[in-house]
């Protein structure tokens, strides 16, 4: 059984696995800077951070949230993000994910948002159908541009 819940201190180790595993192009130091700066309460970003856990206690997956002022193809202006979701690939097409996502709009609602968004890479495709099969919908793609100032 997958039991959702938000991280605590005690996970720091293996919230940073998991997000290693989802962002390799960062290092370990620089997640585990970022997850100190969280329990601090120092972080912008995410809000909350939600772990599965499977019937051993052990975290395979977590979801990162935080509340934006805009997101493509939305209304409202508080509107709860997905800015992180994964699963360890052994557990994945079991209903992970999808727990993940329940127990993120829960969140979202509680926060009085009335929108969830997410966004992907444009060629992860398992990611957009799981995206479809839980309910959301396409609301477009952007090619993204920076320069330094
Ligand atoms: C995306 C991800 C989190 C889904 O986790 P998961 O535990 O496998 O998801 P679930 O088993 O709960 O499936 C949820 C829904 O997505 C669909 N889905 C999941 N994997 C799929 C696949 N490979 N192909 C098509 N649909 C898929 C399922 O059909 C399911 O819908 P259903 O319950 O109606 O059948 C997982 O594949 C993952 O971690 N991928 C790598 C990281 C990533 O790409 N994250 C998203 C970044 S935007």
């Amino acid at each position: 059984m997958t039991i959702v819940r938000p991280a605590k201190p005690t996970d720091a180790d293996a919230w940073l696995e998991l997000r290693h595993a989802l962002w390799p192009d960062r290092s370990k130091a620089e997640h585990g800077g970022e997850i100190d700066r969280f329990f601090a309460g120092d972080a912008r970003e995410p809000l909350t951070v939600l772990l599965a856990e499977d019937g051993a206690g052990c975290p395979i997956g977590l979801a990162e949230l935080s509340i934006r002022a805009y997101a493509e193809g939305c209304r409202s202006d508080r509107i709860a993000y997905l800015e992180g979701w994964f699963v360890v690939p052994k557990a994945r097409g079991s209903g992970v994910g999808r727990a993940l996502i329940a127990a993120a709009e829960e969140w979202g609602r509680s926060q009085g948002c009335r929108e969830f968004a997410s966004d992907a890479q444009p060629d992860n495709q398992i990611s957009a159908a799981a995206h479809r099969a839980l309910g959301f919908v396409e609301a477009g793609l952007v090619r993204c541009f920076r320069k330094d100032l």
